[in-house]
């Protein structure tokens, strides 16, 4: 199938992302929020990001416009009507995921897809709040979007060889490098990442160096782009811990289980560079 409009779920650190990629890849976007002040900060992420994306060079005036133009903020789902995708990119939590799903199943079309760029959760679990669940797949994002080449694809229990296709053929359209990962939870990326993440709060909480060395010595000795506290931070506290539950709650192995450390920091609302407040304080 065509996909022309896509409907954004959520406007938070990877709604907006995954909004302004897809307005810069000429898709029609209509962006939904639970209010206008949510909204109101969303938008102004997204625009921001543009801005960033204009004095970098990383796309010209009259691109920066034109995606512009493609935008459409809401509050009202009744607005997603006519897309022929959604993408949803609200809190890491099942029971919201699930009752937006099955929202979104009684106002699009019955040929519309419907996607989640859930870290960790089930998708055939998701699927489940639907009457479509060949329509639903996995669409992971990486943060921060305009900036991260890669989409990782999940397919569903029983998402169909036509959904994948045309989610692939989306992916292309938006520049990106894909990989196809099963309904596990963490898929590829995370399941590799979030053993890491956790042991790095581990040796930070059981002493052994202090976060600027954890963060330097990998950072100088791996060559990786950020150290893992400085990672953290930026995935967020809260969605981190939301992923290490869920990953411990589907395989209760022990490498997934959060550090006390990280569950205090995220009920103190320490939930990183979104909020200002992590393992570093932030501007
Ligand atoms: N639009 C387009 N391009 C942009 C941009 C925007 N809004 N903002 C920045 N860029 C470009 C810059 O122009 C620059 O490009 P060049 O290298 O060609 O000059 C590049 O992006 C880097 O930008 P900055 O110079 O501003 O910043 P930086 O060099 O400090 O890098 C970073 C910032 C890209 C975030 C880098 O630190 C990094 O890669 N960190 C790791 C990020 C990561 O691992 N993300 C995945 C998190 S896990 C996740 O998301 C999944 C999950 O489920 C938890």
């Amino acid at each position: 199938m065509d996909i022309r409009k896509v409907g954004v779920i959520g406007c938070g650190l990877m709604g907006s992302g995954i909004a302004e990629q897809a307005a810069r890849s000429g898709f029609t976007v209509v962006v939904r929020e639970v209010n206008e002040e949510v909204l109101a900060a969303g938008q102004k992420r997204v625009l921001g990001s543009m801005q960033k994306g204009l004095q970098r060079n990383k796309l010209t005036q009259t691109e920066h416009d034109d995606a512009i133009r493609q935008l459409s903020f809401t509050t009202s789902v009744a607005d997603l009507a006519y897309c022929d995708m959604v993408i949803e990119a609200a809190t890491e939590n099942m029971a919201i995921k699930k009752k937006i799903f099955a929202e979104l199943d009684g106002v699009v079309s019955a040929e519309t897809i419907l996607a989640s760029n859930t870290s960790s959760l089930s998708i055939a679990d998701i699927a489940s709040a639907t009457q479509r669940p060949d329509k639903v797949l996995g669409i992971h994002f990486f943060n921060p979007v305009p900036v991260m080449p890669l989409i990782e694809y999940v397919r569903g229990f029983l998402t169909s060889d036509e959904t994948m296709t045309a989610a692939r053929a989306f992916g292309a359209a938006l520049g990106k490098k894909t990989v196809e990962s099963k309904d596990r939870p963490g898929f590829i990326v995370n399941r590799l990442l979030i053993p890491y993440l956790l042991d790095a709060i581990n040796v930070l909480e059981q002493g052994v160096a202090s976060r600027e060395d954890i963060d330097l010595g990998v950072q100088l000795g791996l060559n990786h782009p950020m150290g893992p506290l400085t990672l953290a931070d930026f995935v967020g506290l809260d969605t981190l811990l939301f992923i290490a539950d869920a990953m411990y709650e589907e395989f209760k192995d022990n490498r997934y289980a959060a550090p006390p450390l990280l569950r205090r920091m995220v009920i103190a609302g320490y939930w990183g560079r979104k909020n200002g407040k992590g393992f570093y304080t932030y501007g």
